[in-house]
């Protein structure tokens, strides 16, 4: 009786892994309970049932309509209050797709919105139950601001971190990457279209409208599609964004096999694939074949030209038909036509988001280094603390490309840790260059806090500047500023701004404490400041790997229009190298000490269709309350392909008083187990043995147990 009881749980949480895995609901354990997420306003996934009467009423209009006005559904038709427009068609009740950016918060281009930390940033709080009302969040203002598609999320691996847009996506890793991502889509297609960008092997910046990535059959599944597949098959994305490179010969736009065959073929995607904006779309007749249902932002090679195209029988009516069929199934399904968006500048922008925003960014901080307790900076303990560096009075949101958002306010460091500063007395060395009497202040204060890192002139999209990094170091200027500190000031404790993984060689030992707070928000100061104060225990874990130097790493080739993407990169390259991370993928410290013991697994052999349930107990074992995510990674014995040492497969935040001792329960399936056959084009699950590790990042593992797969499938 009480195995079926188990093993009914962890059936459950097989099927919801994470409400079953994040005990805290999605809190940290220093934040407030917020409420539940709203009710669904228009999210129908595609259709909650109805689509058969959806298909009905296109399989009507259809029809009715000339193929000047089918065509007419497949191009953008401009910009109009800050949102990219379709033409739709009031004579047919058919809306405008109204289209706004982006990633961290709505565009720029509509005016004032909430700006969240960056996705990488989002990435570090492993958290999907905050991210999906992040991506409601994002959604509502979307909606209130009269536009029903939001062009996120990002979802680019990031395979080097000096790609100028790292900031934008959450994650080295496809597991971790699917499951931010399903719950951003979840959130915001309450509101409206949320649109799953930029597909595929889009993450270099400087040749993106150029270069042509090389990738094998099985690194793309296994690597770069698996998260792509999740939101659409479990968070029924509604529109997919083609990217600008080649794939393997084939621009984005116009690969048959990514969009025609793998998207809407075998995945059943449902919805429609719009291109990137201008040199997104090279071709009539090649895109329209090969799956592109609307070319952005504007007609070049739709519009006449496709009419024509048809016409001359260059592309068959059906192709039509079929691309406005996705489009209007979008519409109909998502109630586009029925519930056309009102703008209402009270939800914008307003203290709800702002709340949340400030949430977001405390779970994000990542602590990296706390040597001799540095960290935090008691307030009964410490009469003045100098904040130094022009980062600490300077609003860094990250990139002024298309993810740009305008918010009410930013929040630096310096004005966080003055607004908190109770007792202590904050004093302001807002710059990279430290006079006689900066040096003085710096030593004789309790502690200094140099703030340093990236800025939108070092990384971001390329159509405004920047690109991609040339380098991970941090610049001169600031790796002086922080030995000079650090030679001043034993406590020296290091704030990082930035989208990815920053090297640290020649300071990183010199001083007591590194936080990483990466681009975090408009709230963001006021989140640095909580943590360093200790009002906030830090449970950010790193979504990258921040490697010792950069020579550790796979190449980062961004002058070259042709790219080979290997299997390997991130925590499996260094794993398989043999090479010890600076900090390794996962990893995160707390105020607190967190002891993982006790691992079972409900059965140790299961069936190639079959799940075990894993649960491990983690106690807490210092003296303050505190979160820790549990990740639980596999390794493979005996394996006929060449796999990684270890893959990250679930996760689960945890949050304990001082003493208190969980379990966390887990679940894996032997799905989750295959690799992708090339031979036979279809997933297998191997009849070995898997080593399933469990602890708080992927080089501290302290428990494992063995699984044993019986049989063998095509899942
Ligand atoms: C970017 C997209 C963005 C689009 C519209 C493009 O340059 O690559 O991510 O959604 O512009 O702003």
């Amino acid at each position: 009786m009480r195995r079926f009881l188990l093993s009914s749980l962890f059936f459950v949480c097989t099927v919801l892994l994470t409400a079953c895995g994040d005990d805290d609901g999605g809190q940290g354990s220093a934040t407030p309970t917020p409420g539940p997420i709203a009710t669904p306003t228009v999210n129908l996934g595609f259709c909650d049932g109805a689509l058969p009467s959806v298909e009905a009423r296109i399989d009507d209009l259809l029809p009715r309509m000339t193929l000047a006005e089918k065509v007419a559904q497949m191009h953008g038709s401009g910009l109009t209050d800050g949102l990219w427009e379709t033409s739709g068609s009031e004579a047919l009740a058919i809306p405008k797709l109204r289209m706004t950016d982006g990633p961290r918060g709505v565009g720029v281009l509509t005016g004032v919105s909430t700006a969240f930390p960056v996705a990488m940033a989002r990435g570090a709080t492993w958290n999907p139950a905050l991210e999906e009302r992040v991506g409601e969040a994002i959604g509502k203002e979307v909606a209130a601001k009269g536009g029903n598609v939001l062009l996120a999320p990002t979802i680019n691996i990031l395979r080097h971190p000096r790609w100028g847009r790292a900031q934008e996506t959450y994650s080295e890793d496809p597991l971790h990457m699917g499951d931010m991502g399903v719950a951003f889509v979840r959130g915001a297609q309450r509101h409206v279209v949320a649109n799953a960008k930029h597909y595929a092997a889009n993450s270099i910046e400087d040749v993106r409208f150029s270069v042509d990535v090389s990738v094998d059959q099985r690194t793309l599944r296994e690597i770069y599609l698996p998260h792509f597949r999740r939101v659409v098959q479990e968070a029924n994305v509604g529109s997919v964004m083609s990217a600008y490179n080649l794939v393997n010969g084939l621009y984005c736009a116009e690969n048959g096999p990514l969009l025609g065959e793998i998207l809407k073929g075998e995945w059943g995607f449902l919805g429609f694939v719009e291109s990137d904006w201008v040199l997104g779309t090279r071709s009539t007749v090649a895109s329209a074949i090969a799956g592109l249902d609307i070319e952005m932002p504007g007609p070049i090679f739709y519009g006449d030209p496709l009419v024509a195209a048809v016409e001359n029988g260059d592309v068959p009516e059906s192709v039509i038909d079929d691309a406005v069929r996705a489009i209007l199934r979008v519409t109909f399904c998502f109630g586009l036509d029925e519930n056309s968006p009102t703008p209402d500048p009270e939800i914008v922008a307003g203290t709800a988001h702002a709340a949340l925003a400030l949430d977001v960014a405390r779970q994000a901080v990542v602590l990296l280094e706390n040597r001799n307790g540095a960290l935090p900076l008691r307030r009964d303990r410490i009469e003045s603390i100098a904040v130094i560096g022009a980062l600490a009075d300077t609003p860094n949101i990250g990139d002024t490309g298309s993810s740009n958002v305008n918010p009410p306010h930013i929040v630096t460091p310096l004005q966080g840790l003055q607004n908190h500063a109770g007792s202590v007395l904050v004093h302001s060395v807002a710059k990279d260059i430290l006079t006689t009497a900066d040096e003085a202040t710096i030593a004789d204060a309790d502690a200094a806090i140099v703030v340093v890192g990236l800025t939108a002139d070092d990384e971001g999209e390329n159509t405004v500047g920047a690109g991609d990094r040339i380098t991970m170091d941090l610049s001169d200027e600031h790796q002086q500023l922080i030995k000079s500190v650090a030679g001043l000031q034993a406590r020296t404790i290091v704030v990082l701004e930035g989208g990815s993984a920053i090297t640290m060689q020649g300071w990183q030992s010199e001083v007591a404490a590194i936080l990483m707070a990466w681009y975090p928000g408009q709230e963001g100061g006021n989140a640095i400041a909580e943590v360093l104060y200790g009002d906030v225990n830090p449970a950010g874990h790193l979504p990258i790997t921040f490697p010792k130097a950069e020579s550790d790493l796979p190449e980062f080739i961004n002058d070259s229009n042709a790219v080979t993407y290997g299997y390997y990169h991130g925590y499996r390259y260094l794993d398989r190298a043999g090479t010890e991370p600076l900090y390794p993928f996962g990893h995160g410290l707390s105020y607190t000490t967190f002891e993982y013991s006790n691992l079972q697994l409900s059965t140790n052999t299961i069936k190639d269709d079959g799940a075990v349930g894993v649960s491990v107990d983690v106690t807490n074992t210092g003296p303050i309350a505190g979160t820790d995510v549990a990740q639980l990674y596999v390794g493979y014995d005996g394996s006929r392909v060449d796999r990684a040492i270890l893959d990250l497969k679930t996760f689960a935040r945890v949050s304990l008083e001082p003493g208190q001792t969980k379990t966390v329960r887990m679940a894996l399936r032997a799905n989750d187990l295959a690799f992708y056959d090339v031979e036979s084009a279809a997933w297998v699950v191997e009849p070995i043995s898997y080593s399933v590790q469990v602890g708080p990042s992927s080089r501290n593992l302290p428990l494992r147990a063995t699984l044993r797969v019986s049989g063998a499938s095509n899942p």
